[in-house]
């Protein structure tokens, strides 16, 4: 596990400095996982192949500009909570619990099923974090952002895997 930089000292928003060490911990991780997902919609949108193609190219683009919003959401909580976001491939590949994905054609049956297996394993990882903090922490601000991105990431696992059958 890297280790955090703290950027703001003291009592921040009235919660514990070792709270908030350990929740900045947590959103570091998830932020790692969102950028290996955003990187692999990324790559999926451009290298697929197979008949659906233009429905399914145009939902993976929705998939990551949802990410990407996502993304923002988590980095700028970890500044509100006194640490630095991660910032280079590097940290993210260094925390990631997701597996990335080298380029070259992706036939879309094997696209979609990756896409919603990582959002199904994001959705288990948050969940498990909304209740770590829930239970440990007294932060009901990120855990509300963690439930709004929980919702997201529970809808597009079910989208995904109606492609599927
Ligand atoms: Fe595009």
């Amino acid at each position: 596990m890297s280790k955090q930089i703290k950027t703001d000292s003291g009592n921040l928003l009235g919660i514990p400095a070792t709270d908030k060490n350990v929740i900045s911990e947590h959103l570091n991780q998830l932020l790692a996982d969102q950028h290996v997902l955003y990187i692999k919609m990324r790559n999926f949108h451009w290298n697929l192949v197979g008949p659906s193609f233009v429905e399914v190219h145009e939902f993976i683009e929705k998939l990551y500009n949802l990410i990407a919003l996502q993304i923002d959401e988590v980095a700028e909580r970890i500044q509100q909570l006194g640490y630095a976001a991660a910032g280079s491939m590097s940290e993210f590949l260094k925390r990631a619990q997701l597996k990335e994905s080298s380029g070259g054609k992706k036939e879309q049956t094997f696209a979609v099923k990756e896409l919603a297996e990582d959002s199904d394993t994001m959705a288990r990882n948050m969940r498990k974090m909304i209740g770590d903090i829930t239970e440990g922490y007294d932060d009901p601000g990120t855990v509300d952002i963690l439930t709004k991105l929980l919702q997201t990431q529970e809808k597009n696992a079910w989208m995904l895997r109606r492609y599927l059958g």
